[in-house]
């Protein structure tokens, strides 16, 4: 997988084993077949994505019109705290 993996996923199913609500991990997701992976495998009920959107706002069209090439955010976290948000990398 390219750049990092979703992050959060083993406490996301550690939650998940003590509540009865639906769990959101969110974290780290960039690439859809290990996104796919994940929700076929765990008890995770949701996935959120943050920085990818902010990188692609158009990232799940994309994903679901069969171009599966992960996000191509890189997580620098240069687009939080900052004021604006916007990625840096997409900047005009
Ligand atoms: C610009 C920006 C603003 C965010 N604001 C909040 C916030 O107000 N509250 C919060 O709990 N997390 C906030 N986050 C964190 C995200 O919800 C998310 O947990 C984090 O970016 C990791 O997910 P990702 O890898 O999909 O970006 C923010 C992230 C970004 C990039
Ligand atoms: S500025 Fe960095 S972390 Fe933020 S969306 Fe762009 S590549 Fe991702």
């Amino acid at each position: 997988m390219k750049g990092q993996a979703p992050y959060y996923t083993f406490y996301a199913e550690r939650i998940k084993e003590e509540v009865n609500i639906p769990v959101i991990s969110v974290g780290g997701i960039r690439d859809i077949s290990a996104l796919t992976k994940i929700l076929n495998e765990s008890s995770i009920d949701y996935f959120a994505l943050s920085r990818p959107l902010v990188c692609e706002s158009n990232l799940i069209k994309r994903w679901s019109e069969g171009n599966t090439e992960p996000s191509k955010c890189i997580s620098c976290g240069k687009c939080s705290g900052f004021g604006k948000t916007i990625c840096v990398f997409n900047r005009k």
